[in-house]
């Protein structure tokens, strides 16, 4: 590689250190950009990873497809299965994307949308009603789980309550150590992924039959149906209820994690919901069409600029590549390390907007992105070829909740409590967030005639 710099190391050998500073040390990959740079090698338990982060280092990465592949930890990958779109690669991988890609087409999401405005008018009247104290992230889990579980696969309510045990026993392993000794998390998440992947295809097999007699279906499987494999045949119910997992994995604590740091910001920053209200004030409830919401659409993207759903995601090298001019061998497990790139600008970047402190990055202000360019690299969907298949769900199911509930509700913090996030799996407000509801008066809402958009 002509000019290519050796990729610098923090020399760790075991990992172990390393690990534990991981874990324990929120500034963990942020610290080691500050000394080593944009893109630098060191070992955690073994695993060697390279972290990397900015706009410069991730394009060059996302740039390059023929020359990575997807990676996950290897108690994910477990977890998730060998058939699963996330642990595939190649033609294998592209046309389960196609496949699965069917439930979140815009046709799709126009038909979910009305069962999405039905689960956000049925918690603000939960809300309205309500007298004691409520935690409002646990009403922001229910609601996520309850789009991707019932309105996107069509689950009775009975059925989702049986598959929500097991999911939260599953979700517990996934990032944990993956030796299945008897009795430990990840044994029990084993025997747990087996009962949902059975469940996952009495799922499938009563949409089937629905649809056999005609009888109408909730949920989008049928979407599925005429889903082919890259040898252009259909997949097999083994493959098909493993991507379903995937959905509920890869829909659910994401989408929660976000609602809740978005309700938290709305509650905690005192300038915003006023600077919000003037939009929402011109906006229906239910949405009549595509309505534009460019402050609400800020105000989303800054809460996961500071707290992104995801911290970070994984590709692994085939041939050696160039990132930001630091040469990464063939066979280098990367993380492109969103937390620390949603807090840095490069210097060029910092000057030409006029901020040399770098201290405005630390501060909540989602105006900054109706600026024609901030000078950031955003990218919480991730990126390239593997981007998130449900983006455009969680973009939908995000902006309802924020319309539906701030237009009907108005919520008061309660005092004591620790607004401060855990960051595992996902940010999310440490005491639930703990709040009091009122009706917001319906003079003040818009009713429009018509069907939601
Ligand atoms: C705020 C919510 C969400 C965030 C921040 C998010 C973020 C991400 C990220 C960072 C990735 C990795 C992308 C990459 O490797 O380049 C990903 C992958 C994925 N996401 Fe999401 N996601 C969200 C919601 C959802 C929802 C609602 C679904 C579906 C129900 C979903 C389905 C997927 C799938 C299937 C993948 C794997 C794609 C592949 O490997 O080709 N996500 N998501």
């Amino acid at each position: 590689m002509v000019n290519a710099r050796p990729l610098p190391s923090t020399g760790a050998v075991t990992g172990v250190v390393e690990a534990l500073s991981f874990l324990r040390d929120a500034d963990f990959a942020q610290r080691r950009f500050e000394r080593y740079g944009n893109v630098y090698q060191t070992r955690l338990l073994g695993q060697s990873m390279v972290f990397v982060r900015g706009g410069a280092a991730i394009n060059d990465l996302l740039a390059q497809p023929d020359a990575t592949e997807g990676w996950w930890p290897e108690s994910v990958r477990q977890l998730l299965g060998n058939r699963s779109l996330a642990n595939r690669n190649g033609s294998d991988h592209k046309a389960r994307r196609r496949v699965v890609g069917q439930l979140f087409s815009a046709a799709a999401l126009r038909r979910y949308s009305p069962a999405i405005v039905g689960l956000v008018d049925d918690l603000a009247g939960e809300l309205q009603q309500s007298t004691g104290t409520i935690a409002l992230v646990d009403r922001m889990r229910r609601f996520a789980f309850a789009v991707i579980a019932t309105v996107v696969l069509g689950l009775d309510e009975e059925a989702r309550d049986a598959l929500f045990t097991d999911f939260e026993i599953w979700t517990r392993a996934l990032f944990s150590v993956p030796l299945a000794i008897p009795g430990s998390p990840f044994a029990r998440a084993l025997a747990a992924r087996t009962r949902l992947l059975g469940r996952l295809q009495q799922v499938l097999e009563q949409a089937r039959q629905s649809a056999a007699a005609g009888l109408p279906l909730s949920g989008g499987l049928d979407l599925l149906s005429g889903g082919l494999d890259e040898a252009g045949l259909p997949l097999t119910d083994d493959d098909l209820v493993e991507q379903l997992l995937l959905l509920l994995f890869a829909g659910y604590e994401t989408t929660a994690s976000s609602l809740s740091c978005l309700m938290l910001a709305v509650l905690q920053e005192p300038d915003l919901l006023p600077w919000l209200q003037d939009e929402l004030n011109g906006l229906s409830w239910p949405p009549v069409a595509e309505q534009a919401t460019p402050r609400l659409n800020a105000v989303v993207l800054e809460v996961m600029r500071l707290n992104p759903p995801v911290g970070g995601f994984f590709r692994r090298t085939t041939r050696s590549v160039v990132l930001e001019g630091v040469e990464v061998p063939a066979g280098c497990v990367v993380q492109v390390a969103l937390a620390a790139s949603n807090r840095y600008r490069s210097t060029a970047a910092s000057a030409d907007i006029g901020d040399d402190s770098g201290d405005d990055l630390e501060r909540f202000r989602p105006q900054r992105h109706l600026a024609a360019d901030d000078g950031l690299t955003l990218l919480p969907f991730g990126g390239g070829e593997r981007v998130c298949l449900g983006k455009a769900l969680a973009e939908l199911e995000i902006r309802l909740m924020a319309v539906g509930l701030l237009k009907q509700v108005r919520f008061s913090l309660e005092p004591d409590q620790d607004l401060g996030l855990q960051l595992i799996p996902s940010p999310s407000p440490r005491s639930g967030l703990l709040v009091t509801a009122q009706p917001i008066q319906s003079s003040s809402r818009m009713e429009p005639p018509g069907d939601p958009a």
